[in-house]
């Protein structure tokens, strides 16, 4: 593209994404934590657990993650023009991993690169998004790539949150001509003040979480969303837009089992925003319901139920497939919704997606949420950009395999060490790196003056 030309069909480019190598098996922490079998698999929908030794932190996983993005689409540094970071794992109050990022770029010669951290809940990556598609699409463009990390550890204290943890990283290239385009006009933001999970502790790594409201503050964050999603998608000629006119509804996954309640949740928005006449076409049995108002409803039983059965189908055909990861490796927060996206694209395959519409629901706690759209590209020939970015995550799913299992007897130990850890100086830790995934990066020491320094574990290809 010419310097000067308008960029069109702005959107995502390229994706990766990195998880830990290794992981813990939810119904073996089930009996380790002396819970009922099945709060976690089934209760919560989550399978497997992500987590990280003490060999990694937030800027391990970033520089991992952009490496390996860099290196897999063969994409130059001098190529990238703004770099953004969206994070709520923090160690340093001033200093933005954006900037450490910025070693990765000193061999290209490259330091013309805008952008630094954002910071709030699982939110951050959204706003990075949301910044590099403006910057793209503003005057301060200069031609370039945007490229967008998204990457947190989700650790939580002992109790009954620690099952709802994860971690990962993930990097996404923004430009023109893009294979999933953001939507124009239609992005629907919901923001609050509310504490239902912060971290006011700078020196812990755990939140404090009220997780029955934090389940409130999403689910009524996704009613307003939809709500203005939907009103603004029919001032774009839609009449009475509803789930119907979406192909995938993709939302940040704290847990699977909320997600399915989610995608119900839209169900029953749009059973009330129904017209007598297709609510009795629609939703039969259930018109004694229509009078409900949403804010009553976040725990009631009895309509989750009904609508839960009612979007069977449609939460199996929309929604599901972008759950691999989530249920693979837990919450993510800042990369979540992306990963899945990723799942979806793995699941579904390029020729199947061609020219859908995907919704997606970004909710961070505190809160910040918004609702937008990407469409598909129709373009699928061997070689398309669509077809170049889903070639390029096949080797998620083996990934994910080639995991190690540790046990929660581990896991917890592993934890401990993190916690009594957390911003020590100087520091040299203990994890071994045999376990690390080739090409990853690890905290090698952190010296009396809290500077981290970073290596890389040998990589023989790419193919992981
Ligand atoms: N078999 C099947 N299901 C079971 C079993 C069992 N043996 N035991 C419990 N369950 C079900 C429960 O009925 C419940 O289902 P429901 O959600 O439909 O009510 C589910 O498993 C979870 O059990 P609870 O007793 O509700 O779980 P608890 O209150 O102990 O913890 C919570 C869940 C609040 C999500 C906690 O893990 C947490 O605080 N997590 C962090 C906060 C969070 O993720 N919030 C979501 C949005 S904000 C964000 O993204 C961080």
């Amino acid at each position: 593209m010419k310097m000067g030309e308008w960029p069109t069909d702005v959107g995502i480019v390229a994706l990766e994404l990195f998880f830990p190598s290794q992981y813990v098996e939810q119904n073996e922490l089930e009996a380790y934590d002396k819970v009922s079998a099945g709060k976690y698999t089934v209760g919560l929908g989550q399978a497997r657990m992500g987590f990280c030794t003490d060999r990694e932190d937030i800027n391990s996983l970033c520089l991992t993650v952009v490496t390996r993005l860099m290196e897999r689409y063969s994409i130059s540094y001098s190529s990238i023009g703004r770099l953004e970071v969206g994070t709520e794992t923090i160690l340093d109050k001033s200093k933005s991993v954006k900037t450490v990022l910025m070693q990765l770029f000193e061999n290209s010669g490259n330091t013309d690169i805008e952008g630094v951290d954002t910071i709030n809940a699982c939110y951050g990556g959204t706003a990075a998004l949301f910044n590099s598609v403006s910057w793209v699409e503003s005057s301060a463009w200069d031609g370039r790539f945007a490229l967008v990390v998204a990457a947190d550890i989700a650790v939580y204290a002992k109790g009954n949150a620690r099952p709802t943890g994860g971690a990962g990283a993930i990097a996404m290239l923004v430009g023109a001509n893009a294979p999933l385009v953001l939507d124009r006009g239609v992005r629907a933001t919901h923001m609050r003040h509310v504490y239902d999970f912060y971290k006011p502790d700078l020196v812990s790594e755990y939140p404090k979480v009220d997780g029955q409201l934090s389940i409130q503050c999403y689910l009524s964050a996704l009613d307003k969303c939809y709500q203005l999603f939907c009103s603004k998608s029919e001032k774009h000629g839609k009449e009475r837009f509803g789930l119907k006119d979406l192909d995938a509804v993709l939302f940040h996954v704290p847990y699977c089992k909320l997600v399915q309640k989610s995608l119900a949740r839209l169900m029953l928005n749009d059973f009330l925003r129904a017209s007598e006449e297709g609510r009795s076409r629609h939703y039969p049995g259930l018109e004694a319901l229509k009078d409900v108002k949403l804010e009553d409803t976040y725990f009631d039983r009895d309509i989750e139920k009904a609508f839960i059965t009612l979007s069977k189908s449609a939460f199996e055909e929309k929604t599901q497939p972008s759950l691999l990861v989530a249920n693979q490796v837990g919450n993510m927060y800042t990369p979540s919704l992306y990963g899945g996206l990723v799942s979806l694209l793995i699941s579904r395959g390029a020729d199947e997606l061609a020219g859908k519409r995907i919704a997606l629901f970004s909710y961070g706690s505190g809160l910040a949420s918004s609702m937008f759209s990407l469409h598909v590209s129709l373009d699928t020939n061997p070689g398309s950009p669509l077809k170049h970015l889903v070639a390029n995550l096949t080797h998620i799913k083996s990934q994910l395999e080639l995991r190690h299992k540790i046990s929660p007897e581990e896991f917890d130990s592993i934890m401990e060490i993190r916690e009594h850890n957390h911003h020590k100086a100087p520091y040299t830790p203990q994890a071994s790196l045999d376990i690390l995934f080739p090409g990853t990066w690890y905290l090698d020491s952190v010296d009396e003056m809290h500077r981290r320094s970073y290596k890389r574990v040998p990589h023989h290809g790419l193919s992981s």
